[in-house]
C-alpha cells in the first residue's frame, strides 16, 4: 500500500548527496547546538509535495514544518518525516544521516522507512508484515533483532544534544552502567539509523533520554517489526505526540537495560 515511498525516498536522497556549501547554508534554530540547513528544508519540501500529492487525506508531521498538529494522529492518517536525522553529522560531512518517513493511522504506526543515503541501504517495514533491507539495486533480505545477550551487546545512545543542559549527566551516567555491563558502546549521530540498526541486529539496545516523534516514528515499527521491544525508559508505551525517552533493544537487552537505565 506505501510501495511508492521507498522511490521518493530515494529521489530526495540525491538532494542530500549534492549537497555543497554545506556551512553556508546553516542557521540555527532555539536549543542548544540545534542547526538547520537549506538542504533539510529542500529534502522536506520535496518529500511534503510528493507524498502529500499521493495521500492527499493524510496530516503531514515534519521537523522543519512551522506547525506541527500532533494532536490529529490519534484519528487520522499521518505521515511523520525527519528529512535529515542526523543534521550535525551532515553539517560536518560525516557521511551518516538519514531520511526518515513513518505513516501513523489513528496512532498506530503502520509503516516506516529510514533511508542512508550514503550506503543506499533502505530499512523499512509494515505492520504485520516484517522488517526488510533493500540494497540500491532493490534486492530485499528479511532483517531481525540479534539474539545476544547485554553481556555480549554492542549499545547505541543519543546524547540528546538540544537538551544538554537536562540531561547530558543523566546520559552519560545511564551510558557508563550500559558500557560497563555491555561490549562497548557507540553514538552514530541518526537514531533514525540506531533504530533501524537495532532491528537489523548489529546494535543489540539503545538508549536517548529524549527524542522527537519524527526521530523515531518510522525505526519504532522497524524495531517491533524485526522481533525488538521499544518503549520509554521507564518501560511505558511510546508516544508520537511529544518528545520521549526511547529504550530500544532485542528483548533480552531491552528487559536487561530497564532496570539500569
Ligand atoms: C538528532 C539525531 C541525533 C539525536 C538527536 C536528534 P536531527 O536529529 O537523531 O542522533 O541524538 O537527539 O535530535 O536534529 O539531526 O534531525
Ligand atoms: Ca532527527
Ligand atoms: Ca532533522
Amino acid at each position: 500500500m506505501y510501495e511508492f515511498i521507498p522511490a521518493v525516498m530515494r529521489e530526495a536522497a540525491k538532494l542530500m548527496l549534492s549537497a555543497h556549501d554545506i556551512e553556508g547554508a546553516v542557521t540555527v534554530k532555539p536549543g542548544d547546538a540545534n542547526f538547520v540547513t537549506a538542504y533539510d528544508m529542500a529534502v522536506e519540501d520535496y518529500l511534503f509535495r510528493e507524498l502529500g500529492e499521493r495521500l492527499p487525506e493524510a496530516v503531514i508531521i515534519g521537523e522543519e514544518a512551522e506547525e506541527n498538529h500532533t494532536e490529529l494522529l490519534r484519528t487520522r492518517l499521518a505521515l511523520l518525516i525527519d528529512p535529515i536525522d542526523g543534521t550535525t553529522n551532515f553539517i560536518h560531512n560525516y557521511r551518516y544521516s538519514s531520511i526518515s518517513v513513518g505513516v501513523c493511522d489513528r496512532g498506530t504506526m503502520v509503516w516506516g522507512g529510514v533511508l542512508n543515503p550514503y550506503s543506499g541501504l533502505l530499512y523499512h517495514a509494515e505492520r504485520g508484515r516484517g522488517a526488510y533491507l533493500e540494497s540500491p539495486d532493490g534486492r530485499e533480505t528479511p532483517i531481525r533483532v540479534s539474539p545476544r545477550p547485554l553481556s555480549s551487546a554492542l549499545a547505541g545512545f543519543g546524547t540528546s544534544p538540544y537538551y544538554r543542559e537536562e540531561l547530558g549527566e543523566k546520559t552519560f551516567r545511564a551510558v557508563y552502567s550500559l558500557f560497563r555491563a555491555a561490549r562497548d558502546v557507540r553514538r552514530s549521530g541518526s537514531a533514525a539509523l540506531d533504530l533501524a540498526m537495532v532491528a537489523a541486529g548489529s546494535l543489540d539496545v539503545f538508549l536517548e533520554y529524549r527524542l522527537s516523534p519524527w526521530d523515531i516514528a518510522a525505526g519504532s515499527l522497524l524495531v517491533t517489526e524485526a522481533g525488538g521491544v521499544i518503549t520509554q525508559t521507564d518501560g511505558s508505551p511510546l508516544t508520537f505526540e511529544r518528545p520521549c525517552s526511547v529504550l530500544a533493544g532485542n528483548p533480552a537487552c531491552h528487559a536487561a537495560a530497564l532496570g539500569m537505565v
